[in-house]
């Protein structure tokens, strides 16, 4: 139990679709909100938490199983469960997505081109195509997307960000960062056990998004990257960033029992800084990004929040390239014989 994921508890060539109908909610009512998903993470976190919300109008859970959905939904004692899509989309003004990436990006686009808010989570596709589709979708709907990075809502996190921030603005930009994130899905008990794409893609899609939010608090953009395999599932990624600093990542969700530990370290001319990362106040924190998120769908500071699908896509490209990278046969990699 290390971290957010393993702790129990998102121009075609073709003509664009018609406008769809955004920000039809009266001024002050509760946005109506369902959750897309009736897995763990859909009903502890998202489902709970809109279901606790004042000013949420919670209409339920769509799932693929109809008595998922009416279980999730009676286990939040709010709202109902659908099967059929498009009669969902119609009963809302947003949705929070819960799915595997791969599903969740399909089923963004379809809720963006209704004109439906998202509410996103990590990673936001397992390929920069899809995910280029979904910020596609969000530009040309003209809908609100906010991806739920778990530990840029939590105060604890944030908290240190904000005081690493400010020891770069007194002493100079931070030369380099280190995280690394290592949880297990095999732990008795563990919610995401049976988790089919965690399994097959691992340490690297599954706290990438984690690891990468909060480097690229503290460094500018990624530009280059190289990745290796290790034991089990576990990636070390090396990623020079825009300017000279460096980081690199440590993931894995199949670690060793005893050696689950998630942690980042940062380094420049203010020192060396390191913060073990929390493993608690999951709702709190996405309740903190349903606060936000209700404030871009209410317009109120104009512009798109920093966590959009946008950025979320960014994400996803760094993860992309670090694919790749592993991918290639060992000849051709970044990687000298040293035997
Ligand atoms: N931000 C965080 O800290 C955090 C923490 C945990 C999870 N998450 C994210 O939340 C999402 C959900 O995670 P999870 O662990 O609950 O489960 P998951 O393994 O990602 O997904 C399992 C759920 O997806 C459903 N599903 C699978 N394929 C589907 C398809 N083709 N169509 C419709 N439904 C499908 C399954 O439905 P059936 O039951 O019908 O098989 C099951 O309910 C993931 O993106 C994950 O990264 C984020």
């Amino acid at each position: 139990m290390t971290g957010p994921d393993q702790a129990p508890a998102t121009a075609s060539a073709s003509a664009p679709a018609p406008a769809p109908a955004v920000g039809r909610r009266p001024s002050g009512s509760p946005l109506r909100f369902a959750v897309l998903g009736t897995g763990y993470w859909a009903r502890s976190c998202h489902g709970t938490v809109l279901a606790e919300r004042p000013d949420v109008d919670f209409v339920g859970f769509w799932g693929r199983d109809g008595a998922k959905a009416e279980h999730a939904a009676a286990g939040v004692g709010r709202g109902r469960g659908f099967t059929d899509l498009d009669a969902l989309l119609d009963a809302v003004d947003a949705v929070a997505i819960a799915l595997p990436p791969d599903v969740q990006a399909s089923l963004a686009v379809r809720a963006a081109r209704a004109g439906k808010h998202l509410l996103l989570d990590k990673p936001l596709a397992l390929d920069v195509p899809a995910a280029d589709d979904v910020v596609r979708a969000v530009a040309e709907s003209g809908v609100t997307s906010l991806s739920f990075m778990t530990f840029l809502f939590q105060e604890e996190v944030t908290a240190w960000l904000a005081r690493m921030q400010t020891l770069a603005a007194a002493h100079g930009p931070w030369e380099g960062v280190s995280v690394r994130c290592a949880g297990s899905i095999d732990t008795p008990g563990s919610p995401y056990a049976g988790s089919v794409w965690r399994r097959e893609r691992g340490g690297l899609w599954d706290w990438g998004p984690h690891a990468l939010s909060l480097i690229l608090s503290l460094l500018p953009p990624v530009e280059r990257v190289a990745a290796v395999r290790g034991m089990r599932d576990t990636v070390h990624m090396g990623n020079e960033h825009t300017g000279g600093p460096v980081s690199s990542m440590t993931l894995t969700v199949t670690a060793p029992a005893k050696a689950q530990e998630s942690v980042i370290t940062v380094w420049g001319p203010a020192g060396r800084e390191s913060l073990k990362l929390p493993t608690g106040t999951l709702r709190e924190a996405c309740h903190r990004a349903v606060d936000q998120f209700q404030e871009a769908v209410a317009g109120r500071d104009g512009r798109a929040h920093p966590l959009d699908a946008a950025y979320a896509r960014n994400i996803v490209a760094v993860l992309d390239a670090a694919e790749r990278q592993l991918a290639l046969p060992a000849e051709q990699r970044a990687t000298a014989p040293a035997l």
